[in-house]
């Protein structure tokens, strides 16, 4: 017993020595993406808070000033020499945990019946799948050299094909994030050798910028972004190799393909 409660001890002061948790947000100056940035910042992790344009991103620089751990760095997800370019200022240093939160939900009216639009889809499609495996793909190593090893992108109860609620509207929005499962599930069969978790986490319906788009003022069941990360950070927490073998929503459970 005595042993046991040294070990504990010895172990409790480990960890606090222990280096802080890194994590890369994409899109992180609004909504969900600047409430990961915050609420990992207060958890006192290092958060490297990645935004197409820093230097207007009065929010995110707000919270850099508060937080001495958070770093703002610039990143469109779509422009590859970018991605490379920070892939490289980064190249070496551990990073436990890359969130793929970047996303559009592009022109409603260009993804509707009637008003198909190849440069609306090439948009969403870009942003939201093949943004989120590219950046992936530049911090691979970051991530197989950090202690938690984790991938996650936020995927949308709007790519379930199975459930057949939805109605004919958002067409590209919901091929993305039907793809962006897809894709992920590549990554994680690729990465699980090197110990990688990549998991699919959705936020439900969240009251953001993107939200507004879609349907103006806030629904009545509308989650604050701050309720809906604090939820999502906390099925994070919980992910594993085993348990990310499907999208998990906010609340733990698994949503269907
Ligand atoms: N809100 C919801 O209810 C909900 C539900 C399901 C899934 N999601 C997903 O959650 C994620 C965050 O969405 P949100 O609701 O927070 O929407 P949001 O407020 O519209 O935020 C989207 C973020 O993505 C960034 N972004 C767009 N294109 C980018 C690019 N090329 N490179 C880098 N960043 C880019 C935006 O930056 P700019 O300001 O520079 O455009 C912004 O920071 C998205 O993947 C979305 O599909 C949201």
């Amino acid at each position: 017993m005595k042993r046991l409660l040294i070990a504990a001890a010895l172990a409790a002061l480990g960890a606090s020595h222990a280096e802080a948790a890194t994590v890369l947000v994409t899109g992180s100056n609004r909504g969900l993406g600047l409430e990961f940035a915050r609420q990992y910042a207060e958890k006192g992790w290092t958060v490297i808070a990645t935004a197409r344009a820093p230097e207007t991103a009065k929010d995110l620089k707000d919270l850099a000033a508060k937080y001495r751990n958070v770093t703002l760095e610039k990143l469109d997800v779509m422009d590859e020499p970018g991605i490379n370019l920070l892939a490289n200022k980064y190249k070496g240093k551990p990073i436990d945990l890359l969130i793929n939160n970047a996303g559009v939900l592009g022109d409603t009216i260009g993804q509707t019946l009637g008003g198909f639009n190849y440069a609306n889809f090439q948009d969403v499609m870009g942003v939201n799948v093949y943004g989120a495996l590219a950046v992936s793909q530049a911090f691979r190593d970051n991530v197989i050299a950090s202690q938690q090893k984790k991938i996650v992108a936020i995927t949308s109860g709007a790519g379930v094909i199975s459930t057949g609620s939805l109605g004919g509207n958002v067409y590209f929005y919901r091929a993305s994030k039907v793809a962006l499962n897809m894709v992920m599930k590549g990554l994680a069969s690729d990465l699980r050798g090197k110990g990688v978790t990549v998991g699919l986490v959705a936020p439900g319906v969240a009251d953001t910028a993107m939200r507004r788009e879609l349907v103006g003022e806030r629904a009545a069941n509308d989650l604050k972004p701050a309720d809906a990360v604090s939820a999502m950070i906390k099925v994070i927490d919980g992910l594993t190799q085993e348990n990310s073998d499907k999208p998990l929503n906010f609340d733990g459970k698994p949503l269907p393909w």
